[in-house]
């Protein structure tokens, strides 16, 4: 696939003016899929310049959340990507709990947490490697998403878990017990 190009620096304005405009910071994202995705939602209302596409921004509030919705892709699930939750529950979580001692609090932050299946996950982890009561003492996960509709998802518990106990792969067990617990601003929730 060929990659987008911006020989002329105009898809940086772009994302300049929605830093400035909008104060969101979209200049650490890969430009590949990025850009792929700003002309996606400028295909869609017939605009083919960034030029025209930052007037079209500066006119039209409601094309900010278009834009917004076409670039964060709320896709996620349960234990999404099975080798990097292997990877944290062989490799990570044990050093994390044994450097700390056993009624120490242990933290968690779901950054981009979409529908809540990331936090969950993280809550099923925690509470199979120390065991329910530890778990709801010691830990609480943080999530936060920039979308405020998949925050709304987020809050209430998520439907359907997977089952199976263990592995990553796929693993309900404990965590029937985790629940969204409070907002501490709009955009963020915790699970415990
Ligand atoms: C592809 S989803 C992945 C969800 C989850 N982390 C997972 O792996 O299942 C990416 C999420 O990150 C959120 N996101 C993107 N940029 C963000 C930012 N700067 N701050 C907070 N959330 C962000 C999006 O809204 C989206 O819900």
């Amino acid at each position: 696939m060929t990659e987008p190009k911006d020989p002329n620096g105009e898809f940086e304005s772009v994302l300049a003016y929605l830093k400035e405009s909008r104060g969101f910071d979209f200049t650490g994202y890969k430009r590949s899929s990025l850009m792929r995705r700003v002309r996606r939602r400028m295909s869609q209302i017939g605009i083919d310049n960034y030029t025209e596409y930052i007037d079209q921004l500066q006119v039209n509030s409601e094309e900010f959340v278009s834009l917004f919705n076409t670039i964060l892709i709320n896709v996620t699930g349960f234990f999404r990507d099975p080798d990097a939750w292997d990877y944290l529950r062989e490799h990570v979580l044990p050093g994390l709990l044994a450097e700390r001692s056993p009624e120490e609090p242990i933290r968690v932050w779901s950054a981009g947490c979409a529908g809540g299946q990331e936090a969950y996950s993280l809550a099923m982890l925690f509470a199979d490697a120390i065991g329910i009561d530890a778990f709801r003492q010691r830990v609480k996960i943080y999530a936060t998403d920039v979308d405020d509709e998949a925050l709304g998802q987020a809050r209430p518990r998520p439907t359907r878990p997977p089952r199976s106990r263990g592995s990553t792969r796929g693993s309900w067990s404990s965590t029937s017990s985790c629940r969204a617990a409070g907002t501490a601003s709009a955009r963020t929730c915790a699970a415990r």
